[in-house]
């Protein structure tokens, strides 16, 4: 599997691709790969020749300096994982900060017409525009045809489509399925860092979401809202930050249900200091 370090190899190799009329995918992570991961990278793999891996726990999304310092960096079991995935397919993109950045460590200030002041926004000051700083900057490096981003932080997906819509980027934006474990935990690099116990009571948080939308079918939004509100008062291990029934497309929060509408509910929980988010389209 090739590895680059540097954007002026990857650069070249990329352009090598484009002078032989091969198609390029593009995954973007922070690493500490999972089967969510994997999950985009196959769909990648049948939609593209070649998918392009980054790995790169990007600092300026980070609003919270204990949380970027304990992100897991697991470069080589990340480079197994991709192996088993596909040999030859697969290129990685595992630059430094400084291959990224030079050394000016800052974001750009974007216009996302509103999305970037809901949900995430509201409680990660800046992630956004570290978000698009950083897309903004692979896509500029790698140049893909598609690129592939999960529902599971389905507000960074629109918030991408919004950054290509805005600045005429020639990418197609693909959204994929939440990739769930077994007992619907959705899965995520930080689940690893979940104790035991925190890790038994986190599927909690999806079995309410259906429960939820159950609910949602037949009930007011704000009788729902109240509904998972108690569901968390009474838990003693999950901690809820956030419940909203949003607009599928603006992501402003449901005023009055409309049957020409498409809701989702969104979910913020803390587990001790672990932060987990999840979601569920609902009509
Ligand atoms: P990361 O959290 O590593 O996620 C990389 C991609 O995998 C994102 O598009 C995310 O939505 C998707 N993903 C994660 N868990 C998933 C799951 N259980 N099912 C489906 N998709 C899943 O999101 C980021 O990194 C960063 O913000 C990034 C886009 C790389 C920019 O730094």
């Amino acid at each position: 599997m090739i590895i680059f370090d540097d954007k002026i190899d990857l650069i070249a190799f990329v352009d090598g691709l484009k002078f032989k009329q091969k198609t390029l995918g593009f995954v973007p992570t922070m690493g500490a790969l999972h089967e969510g991961h994997s999950s985009l990278i196959t769909k990648g793999l049948e939609e593209n020749n070649v998918v392009v891996v980054s790995i790169f726990v990007n600092p300026t999304q980070f609003d919270n300096t204990e949380d970027l310092v304990k992100y897991p960096r697991t470069l080589d079991s990340d480079v197994a994982l991709l192996e088993n995935v596909s040999e030859d397919k697969i290129v990685v993109y595992a630059p430094t900060v400084e291959d990224i950045y030079g050394d000016e460590v800052s974001s750009i200030s974007f216009d996302f017409d509103g999305l970037e002041y809901e949900m995430e926004g509201k409680f990660r000051d800046g992630h956004f525009d570290g978000v698009g700083t950083i897309i903004k900057r692979l896509f500029e490096i790698i140049r893909p045809d598609r690129a592939y981003f999960g529902d599971k932080d389905f507000q960074q997906l629109m918030i991408v489509k919004k950054l290509v819509e805005k600045l005429g980027l020639p990418v197609t934006v693909v959204g994929c399925d939440i990739f769930r474990a077994a007992d619907g935990l959705a899965m995520s690099s930080r689940n690893m860092r979940l104790k035991p116990e925190h890790r038994a009571a986190a599927p909690f948080i999806f079995q309410t979401l259906k429960t939820a939308k159950e609910k949602f079918g037949t009930k007011s939004a704000k009788h729902v809202r109240e509904w998972v509100i108690e569901q968390f008062e009474r838990h003693h291990l999950l901690e809820l930050e956030y419940f909203i029934i949003a607009d599928a497309k603006t992501l402003q929060t449901i005023k009055r249900k409309s049957n020409q509408k498409s809701y989702r509910a969104f979910i913020a929980v803390y587990a001790s200091d672990i932060r987990l988010i999840d979601n569920i389209a609902l009509n």
